[in-house]
């Protein structure tokens, strides 16, 4: 028998990076007896070898608990989030299946750049937050600080605030009670037609596509005709179950439950994320409003060093997009690199880490060309294209408007740097918008800003200026109008098309310089002259 609505809560954990999501998310898994201590993990969720390596939570993971107080047994679905900017949509998706959120912060570090952001997409959806201090076990935190800095920037009650230490495995049954006590039940029913939201996927070589669901209302069992609203597809449900943290079985899903279910798909690309689904026979009246795409704002060529490998490397980035939809590629040629791929990422982050899993999972040896924004440009005559690299710019003469995507962009940061962080906003053609400070020694920065010069070296720069302890999130607020050229480089006097770039024009000799100092120290190894120019 499915759980009623009235014992089930459904959460998501919200931080910043490194606040604790998933060391919290063990600790639950612990604390329930979903996994014993002898077969935890460090991060049991994390579980792409990438993401263990690199202690950050890249996709998400659903899990169910059963949690028992006052004699009642409650089925919690738990969503852990990733906290990196690049992978933003994957929060708001998260907290779409969600009727609350714990709102971690570090009793030492402070309300950061995504603690903010990731509070407001909270609250914009209507989520009630659970707001808790973790890390107090830590001899240097000072949690009355950092609540005072909460309650300042996320307009929340000193008193609501849970104080537990998620690594020591303090204060987490208070945590566990608040869940039950403070998120509201999902206010489904399962007497209604079968309404349920696609949250995410996953491909599995003997299963096929894994959809990720969300139930709204009604129910679901194996053999049941269902109906995708927006794509328009119909398919029969071979196998369903919950996350517990493994795959299990389940007959029947019902209203307010989170699961999955497998029905012979084969491709990823016929699940959106964010569609209903419902009964073919019997469908429910209105989809759900779905989510907003996430589109590639990063795009850089890549190139096997043997040209041989080409084919290769088109079947393994196959194979990545098969788990992650919103990273594309096209193939490409360049005069000096080859027949190649022109790929588009979320971010930076989201391009390192895709490098280092084609390495690791196909043992290719790959050249990236530098990064860039997508760029829209105006024709003569007014015909507006979408330009992803700078080789499909069209000459100079039939170009009538050069645009590029503008961020709003905020900083959080000590109050001592805000006389560098702004000067460094400014050479980087920056708008200043407001400051807002959250104690006398920590202030927001909102800065607008082309991406273009986000992508470039802000986040390093911002690190060492702050001497690491300023943080940053952004995100796309749209295209405008900037003096932008394509500039070339030339070798010998024959322009090499892969390491031509967009630029300001204000910046152009700057990076020219940069382009060709660098080049120098690379091409000094020959004993022969070669011409350089930009
Ligand atoms: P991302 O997945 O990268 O967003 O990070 P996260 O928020 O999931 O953080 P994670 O759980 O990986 O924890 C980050 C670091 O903080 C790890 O080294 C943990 O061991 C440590 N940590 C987490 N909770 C506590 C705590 O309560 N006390 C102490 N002392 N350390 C903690």
């Amino acid at each position: 028998m499915p759980t009623p609505t009235t014992h089930i809560r459904n959460f998501c954990i919200i931080a910043h990076i490194d606040h604790g999501k998933s060391t919290l998310a063990d600790q639950f898994l612990l604390k329930t007896g979903a996994v014993s201590a002898r077969d935890i993990k460090a991060q049991t969720l994390d579980s792409m070898d990438l993401e263990r390596e690199r202690g950050i939570t890249i996709r998400m993971h659903p899990v169910t608990i059963y949690h028992e107080q006052n004699g009642q047994k409650y089925e919690l679905n738990l969503i852990d989030t990733p906290g990196h900017v690049d992978f933003n949509y994957e929060v708001s998706r998260s907290l779409a299946a969600c009727e609350g959120a714990i709102l971690l912060v570090d009793a030492f570090q402070g309300v950061q750049a995504q603690t903010v952001a990731n509070a407001f997409l909270a609250i914009e959806a209507n989520l009630t937050l659970i707001p808790t201090l973790n890390k107090i076990d830590l001899p240097h935190a000072r949690p009355d600080f950092v609540i005072g800095e909460m309650e300042q920037a996320l307009m929340i009650e000193t008193d609501d605030v849970k104080r537990v230490s998620a690594k020591a495995g303090i204060g987490i049954e208070e945590l566990l009670e608040a869940v039950v006590h403070k998120i509201p039940a999902p206010a489904g029913s399962p007497a209604e037609p079968l309404k349920a939201l696609i949250y995410n996927s996953h491909f599995d070589t003997y299963k096929g596509v894994v959809v990720y669901i969300r139930m709204i209302d009604g129910s679901l069992k194996v053999g049941q005709r269902v109906k995708m609203m927006r794509a328009g597809r119909e398919y029969v449900i071979t196998d369903m179950g919950q996350f517990r943290p493994g795959m299990t079985k389940v007959d029947e899903l019902a209203a307010g439950q989170v699961g999955y279910f497998t029905a012979n798909i084969k491709n990823i690309d016929d699940v959106n994320i964010g569609d209903t689904v419902t009964d073919a026979f019997k469908p429910t009246a209105e989809p759900l409003t779905g989510y907003k795409e996430p589109k590639p704002m990063v795009y850089s060529g890549l190139y096997p060093v043997n040209n041989n490998d080409f084919e290769d490397l088109r079947e393994a980035l196959g194979k990545l997009k098969l788990n992650d939809s919103s990273f594309t590629f096209t193939p490409e040629v360049s005069d000096g690199l080859g027949f190649g791929f022109r790929c588009g990422f979320l971010g930076m982050l989201h391009r390192e880490i895709i490098q280092q899993r084609l390495e690791r999972e196909s043992e290719l040896n790959l050249v990236q060309t530098a990064p860039n924004v997508t760029f829209e440009i105006v024709k003569m005559g007014g015909e507006v294209i979408q330009v992803h690299g700078p080789q499909d710019v069209p000459d100079g003469g039939g170009i009538q408007e050069f645009r590029e995507p503008i961020v709003k962009i905020s900083f959080l940061i000590p109050a001592s740097n805000i006389g560098d962080l702004m000067g460094m906003c400014t050479d980087r053609r920056g708008t200043f918008v407001r400051t807002e400070y959250l104690s006398t020694q920590r202030v927001i920065l909102v800065y607008e800003m082309p991406l273009a010069e986000v992508i470039y070296d802000l986040y390093d720069k911002l690190k060492s200026v702050t001497h690491g302890y300023g943080t940053m999130d952004y995100e796309v607020i749209g295209y405008r109008a900037a003096d932008l050229v394509k500039m070339d480089i030339l070798v010998h006097g024959q322009k090499v098309d892969a390491l031509s770039v967009v630029v300001h024009r204000s910046n152009a000799e700057r990076r020219g310089r940069m382009i060709l100092k660098k080049l120098r120290e690379e091409i000094d190894r020959h004993l022969f002259e070669v011409s350089l120019q930009a």
